[in-house]
């Protein structure tokens, strides 16, 4: 028989979603009951998916925190229902837009990392402006991670490839941790996502940006200066229309 969706819906175990209200920049350490000494690091996924790279992630660091964001409901409780039967108690869950809770969630200079990994490409012209990675956004990342922290950025889509590398390279306060690269191809962290595998498998080429903060004295605003029309390897960008 069909399970119900009610049931499909309950959390077996502990529940590890954080709702809204509890999301005004919260305390992170009392949160992740770890001490205050050293400082806890934060790491977060930014639209997690099916949540194997960020459970990878925490396994592999286990006295960090990690936060997990994803704006699909389902995709989420069926993360939250996974987890709670894990023996993982250092991974918690945001189901918003990431605009917004990145802005709610975390102080400035406060993050370790963040991994945004196969974010949609939205490759219609019509339909750029839904991507996720644009200016305003990464100058909100680059505000929140803490001097030395890494903004890793994944995508296998050339044209959106060209797109992220322009907006990445003018966010000052941020470098390019691949330079004189604008990107590598394969992935220096040992593990990999579902969309991943199934890409390289596929023998589709793949675009890893790394980019990471100077220091907590230089304003994440954006340059007037404008990036190479044309890197080797990414197609030209598009022209805005008039
Ligand atoms: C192509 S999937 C990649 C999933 C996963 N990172 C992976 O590599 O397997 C993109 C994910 O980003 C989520 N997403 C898209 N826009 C988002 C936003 N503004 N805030 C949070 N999540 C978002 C989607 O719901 C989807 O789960």
């Amino acid at each position: 028989m069909p399970r119900s969706r009610s049931v499909a819906r309950e959390i077996p175990g502990v529940d590890w979603r954080l709702w809204p209200g509890e999301l005004a920049q919260p305390d992170w350490t009392e949160i992740f009951a770890a001490p205050s000494d050293p400082p806890l690091r934060i790491h977060v996924d930014i639209g997690f998916g099916r949540g194997e790279f960020l459970t990878e992630l925490a396994r592999r660091e286990p006295d960090a925190g990690f936060i997990g964001i994803e704006r699909d409901f389902e995709r989420v409780l069926k993360f939250a229902r996974q987890l709670s039967r894990m023996p993982i108690r250092n991974i918690r869950l945001i189901g918003s837009a990431a605009e917004w809770a990145v802005r709610e969630a975390f102080a400035d200079a406060s993050v370790t990392s963040f991994w945004i990994n196969f974010p949609d490409p939205w490759p219609k012209r019509d339909h750029r402006r839904r991507r996720l990675i644009a200016p305003r956004f990464v100058a909100e990342l680059a505000r929140k991670l803490a001097p030395g922290g890494g903004l890793y950025v994944a995508t296998d889509d050339a044209d959106y490839a060209a797109a992220i590398d322009a907006v990445l390279s003018r966010v000052r306060g941020l470098y390019n941790a691949h330079s004189p690269d604008r990107f590598r191809n394969r992935r220096s962290a040992p593990h990999t996502t579902r969309f991943e595998q199934q890409w390289t498998q596929g023998g589709r080429q793949c675009f890893y940006f790394q980019y990471r903060s100077r220091a907590p004295s230089v304003a994440t605003v954006l340059t007037a200066d404008r990036p190479p029309r044309s890197v080797p390897g990414l197609p030209e960008l598009p022209r805005k229309r008039a």
